[in-house]
């Protein structure tokens, strides 16, 4: 078997792992009972990869012209960052690529799915120059991932955009950013289209609207009482100007794509989408409101892209508050996809409160009158994950699926996210956290689910780890780990397989043509 860096003695226990029998997690209300997990449960031409993005593991963040993000900043202001960590360095992959792209090679990877930075290619926007520097990055990556066979997953915007957009016009609070965003994806399809043939155009919009602009800890910070208590923004009304320009963006995105690029390039676009499930509390008396509350999650942005509007429920509450789309606006958004992008991690109860007494914020029409929560009668939903927020849920993986099956029929959807972050209480020291057979259960329990949904007609085509590598967990730092490589953030940056990286590399070894297991 042969791994980019070199192997270690997990690798028994590893296999002893394998042979353990199916079983469930801990004490939690419902169990999860899941099968176990083979790479011939998944067809044949399924993608299975990691993802990645830009600022998350780059690091180089002046190198080679790149100019300053709205991260970037961020993450040098005192106090913002666990640590006052920042993505600086970050796994240095500005450097390390090759090695990065070997380690998927060798677990037998045929897919990955990355970010480009805005700033390496227009550290300006549309106000400066194209940085070639920052072209010929990607363009290596590109190469050697074909090289390889491994095929590239591209996201155009994962949370950094350029700091001078902000400073000229708030970014995502003005029109003029969805200029600057078509103008970035013009360079990326012109420059990475004839090789690329999987675009994303914005990692998670719904996180950047409710990070920035109503919970404020997120660049760039913007909330208001009772949400927060940022210098300046508006909780309730923000999030869905910046919802609305990232839609509006996506859409002129898609449209230029397909005018100019779709034909003689034949690749496909989507958009990225958080999507956690949610259950109602009490079966009867909270089923309205979970529904509201996906209609206020999923289809604030899918809603808009398959049929051409935001969901009903949500003008019904929110009312001139929510922007609305002009009948040219319609024409662009309405169908402005070629596949569902998910990124899925856990399960959380819905409270309704129209009729029962919930906190100030929960009582706002932005939340649709619910409330979340991990517990029902006092016990948690699943194991709660190292990520304050997650707990592990398998079985939601199979209900996101049937969901978007039911709301969205004939698209094809991309696993684009899924992982596991392990408690620090589980231990700190290094050989605690590449003995990950927690990650490990997390991602059978959940390809399991996946497994099962396909069984059931879901139509998913690929499947991407949440992540490649430890890397900067934004605010969290280099605090919260998620990777199947672990990573020496302290010292040496290298990188070592975790329990997780050889059971993928066990798990997929029966079917890729770049896997070598005797090498
Ligand atoms: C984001 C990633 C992040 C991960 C874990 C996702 O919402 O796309 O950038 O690291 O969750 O928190």
């Amino acid at each position: 078997m042969r791994m980019g860096t070199k192997m270690h003695p997990f690798f028994s226990c590893f296999l002893l792992l394998l042979l353990v029998s199916p079983h469930s997690y801990g004490e939690k209300e419902e169990e999860d009972e899941f099968e176990e997990i083979k790479r011939s449960d998944f067809p044949k031409h399924f993608f299975f990869g990691a993802s990645t993005s830009s600022y998350q593991i780059e690091g180089g963040y002046l190198e080679d012209g790149k100019g300053i993000s709205n991260w970037d900043v961020f993450s040098h202001t005192p106090g913002k960052i666990i640590n006052n960590d920042t993505g600086d360095v970050a796994d240095d992959h500005y450097h390390r690529y090759l090695e990065d792209i070997e380690l998927m090679h060798s677990m037998g990877m045929n897919a990955y799915r990355f970010s480009i930075s805005w700033t390496r290619i227009l550290p300006r926007g549309r106000f400066g120059k194209v940085n070639k520097r920052g072209i010929n990055f990607y363009n290596k990556i590109i190469d050697n991932l074909l090289l390889k066979g491994i095929e590239p997953f591209v996201t155009i915007y994962h949370f950094d955009y350029p700091m001078e957009l902000e400073t000229r016009y708030e970014s995502w609070m003005s029109s003029q950013m969805q200029d600057d965003f078509v103008d970035f994806a013009n360079i990326c399809f012109e420059e990475f289209g004839d090789r690329v043939k999987y675009w994303m155009t914005i990692n998670e919009p719904e996180m950047v609207a409710i990070l920035g602009y109503k919970k404020g800890n997120f660049p760039p910070a913007h909330c208001s009482p009772p949400f927060g208590n940022c210098s300046i923004g508006n909780s309730d009304r923000e999030p869905l100007i910046v919802m609305h320009n990232q839609l509006l963006a996506h859409a002129k995105a898609v449209s230029l794509y397909r005018t100019h690029f779709q034909e003689k390039q034949g690749g496909s676009i989507g958009i990225t989408i958080s999507m956690q499930m949610y259950e109602p509390l009490d079966q009867q008396l909270d089923r309205k409101a979970a529904d509201r509350f996906l209609a206020f999650h999923v289809g604030w942005i899918y809603d808009p892209i398959v049929y051409g509007d935001y969901p009903k429920k949500m003008r019904e509450i929110l009312g001139s508050e929510l922007p609305s789309f002009s009948d040219e606006d319609k024409k662009y958004i309405k169908g402005s996809l070629d596949f569902t992008s998910i990124n899925h991690y856990t399960t959380k109860y819905v409270k309704d409160c129209f009729h029962s007494s919930c906190t100030d914020e929960a009582n706002r029409p932005i939340n649709a009158f619910t409330e979340t929560t991990p517990y029902r009668n006092g016990i948690l939903i699943g194991d709660q994950m190292g990520m304050p927020g997650l707990y592990v849920v398998p079985r939601g993986m199979e209900k996101v699926i049937n969901y978007i099956k039911q709301k969205y029929p004939n698209q094809s959807i991309f696993v684009t996210e899924n992982g596991y972050s392990m408690p620090t209480s589980d231990g700190n020291k290094v050989e605690d956290i590449v003995n990950d057979w927690k990650r490990i259960k997390f991602h059978k329990s959940y390809l399991a689910a996946l497994a099962k949904a396909m069984r059931n007609g879901g139509h998913v085509r690929g499947y991407f780890a949440w992540s490649l590598m430890d890397n900067f967990e934004w605010i969290r730092g280099y605090d919260t780990r998620f990777g199947l490589f672990y990573v020496d953030h302290l010292k040496t940056l290298e990188r070592r397989p975790k329990l997780s990286a050889h059971w993928f590399t066990s798990f997929l070894g029966g079917y890729p043509l770049n896997f070598h297991p005797s090498e």
